[in-house]
């Protein structure tokens, strides 16, 4: 099989911005698509802020950094994505709008070579493979983690349809991106959300029964456990809707009431307070 040469990437956020840097870095034409205008532009603000921080350490050269940023193409309408040869969907964690996506991605990108990647972070391989009808074989999760540049973690996850070789592929491409890629199997949250989530809906739990103030919850388990971020530092961090979304995926799929959502992380939810992109969620952050 040739060589990946242009990647698709769908929406522009936090993560799809983050893999279509890594990806032009390693030396691929990415295109980005997003329905928001403005949405691109800041897309574009955030990579070249990233990009400068790694030039300014001395982890990429100015040359590079100016190549990759001459990868990237952003675009407004799924047809200009024609011509790749692999895609990455990182769009909004919601079943339903990732399915109806896969189903016109398939129709959009017959050829057999083509791989249909989601970045979801929770969401079934298996179903959204199956909403891709004759290219189920070629949909495989991809998930990347945030900040994407900086993260070395790729979770593979293999859905039931998906064949021995997009697998295969999916790891060297990672490997390729810079990126340790580890394999997972498809239920409810692979390892990592499986693992993270439950640990940062116990903080909610903690600080709602007055256990301890957020900033002693994450003091203590960044001082005792070593943790780069404590857990509802972190939760900000991935944002509040997402970490509910998330649960709610684990309490489905796992059928266990043991995963639902803690009231406090829904309270804020409801009140508009998502973490770092709202500018308040568990902490405040000033505009920057
Ligand atoms: N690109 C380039 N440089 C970046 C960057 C980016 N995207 N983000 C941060 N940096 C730089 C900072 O500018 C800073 O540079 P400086 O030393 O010159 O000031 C340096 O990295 C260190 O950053 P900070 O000083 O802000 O703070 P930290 O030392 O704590 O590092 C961190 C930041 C790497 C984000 C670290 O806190 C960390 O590893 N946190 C945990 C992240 C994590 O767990 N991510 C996974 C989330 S779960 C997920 O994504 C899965 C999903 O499905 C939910």
């Amino acid at each position: 099989m040739s060589e990946v040469k242009t990647i698709a990437i769908i929406g522009s956020g936090q993560m799809g911005g983050g893999i279509a840097q890594i990806a032009a870095v390693a030396g691929i034409n990415v295109i980005v698509y997003d329905t928001f205008p403005a949405a691109l532009e800041k897309c574009k603000a955030v990579q070249k802020k990233s990009l400068s921080k790694l030039v300014e350490k001395g982890k990429l050269a100015q040359a590079d950094m100016d190549a990759a940023v001459g990868r990237i193409k952003m675009v407004g309408t799924l047809e200009e994505l024609k011509g790749a040869d692999w895609v990455v969907e990182a769009i909004v964690e919601d079943a339903k709008v990732k399915k109806d996506l896969f189903a016109k991605l398939a129709a959009m990108f017959p050829q057999e070579h083509v791989v249909l990647a989601s970045n979801t972070s929770s969401i079934s391989i298996t179903e959204i493979a199956t909403a891709a009808g004759a290219g189920a074989s070629r949909v495989v999760g991809m998930h990347f983690f945030n900040p994407v540049p900086l993260m070395q973690l790729v979770e593979v996850i293999p859905g039931i349809q998906t064949s021995k070789d997009v697998v295969e592929r999916t790891i060297a491409l990672s490997t390729r991106m810079g990126k340790t890629p580890l394999k997972a199997n498809d239920r409810a949250g692979f390892i990592s959300n499986r693992v993270l989530m439950p640990m940062i809906n116990e903080a909610f739990y903690a600080w709602m029964e007055g256990v301890a103030e957020p900033e002693a919850i994450d003091g203590i388990m960044k001082l005792g456990c070593n943790f780069p971020m404590g857990p509802l530092r972190l939760a900000d961090y991935i944002g509040l809707d997402t970490c509910v979304n998330i649960m709610n995926v684990l309490a489905e799929g796992l059928n266990n009431d043991r995963y639902r959502a803690c009231p406090m992380l829904k309270q804020l939810v409801s009140a508009g307070r998502l973490g770092d992109k709202t500018g308040r969620g568990v902490y405040e952050y000033p505009a920057r």
